[in-house]
């Protein structure tokens, strides 16, 4: 087993390949959509983690470098988007060691980070410190109106938030 943080930058065509072909086996689309997603959304320097198993990609997780504002103060922060494991691999603890990867990563950049979810799976950050955020403390600015509509449901999660951040978040994911 192996784990790897790469910026985009960074990452082989190959590499590139795998990670679409991954997610593509979750978030089902085409092959071509999710490799267009990944050049006109993933920037240069967002960070990529990679699970490798007998030198094959077989989880992953990207972090988004993105802005948030708080009281009109900006605020840097890592989207959590993305996290998967292949799906022969699943309940063998390699989503946990992903998770703990992750988190190490994020400690190292001395920023919080921020993802969603939907409630089911809310249970499975906790177990890695991730805190629940209520609804009334955060805003997502910028999704589209289709997304929106399913957005009502969704959780937000946040790792390593200062406490001092007390009231509304203002995050923009793209
Ligand atoms: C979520 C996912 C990454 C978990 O990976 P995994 O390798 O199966 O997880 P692990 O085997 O390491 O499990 C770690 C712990 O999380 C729990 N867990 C696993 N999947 C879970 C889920 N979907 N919901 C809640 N808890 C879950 C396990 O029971 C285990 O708990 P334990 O340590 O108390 O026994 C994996 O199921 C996956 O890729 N799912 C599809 C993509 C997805 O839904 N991503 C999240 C989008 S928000």
């Amino acid at each position: 087993m192996q784990l790897i943080s790469k910026k985009t930058k960074n990452l082989t065509k190959q590499q590139k390949l795998s990670i679409c072909k991954l997610k593509n086996t979750y978030w089902h689309w085409t092959l071509k959509n999710q490799y267009q997603w990944f050049k006109e959304n993933v920037r240069a320097a967002d960070i990529n983690n990679i699970l490798k198993v007998k030198n094959k990609i077989v989880g992953y997780t990207l972090l988004r470098k993105r802005k948030a504002y708080h009281k009109k103060k900006i605020l840097r922060y890592l989207y959590f988007d993305t996290t998967i494991i292949k799906k022969s691999l699943r309940n063998k603890g390699y989503g946990e060691v992903l998770m703990h990867y992750n988190n190490k990563i994020i400690n190292r950049q001395r920023i919080h980070s921020f993802l969603t979810c939907p409630k089911k799976l809310t249970s499975f950050y906790s177990k890695y410190e991730w805190k629940i955020l209520s609804k009334n403390k955060f805003k997502i600015l910028d999704h589209n109106p289709i997304w929106f509509k399913k957005a009502v449901r969704l959780n937000g999660m946040v790792f390593k938030l200062d406490k001092k951040f007390k009231s509304k978040i203002n995050y923009y994911l793209n």
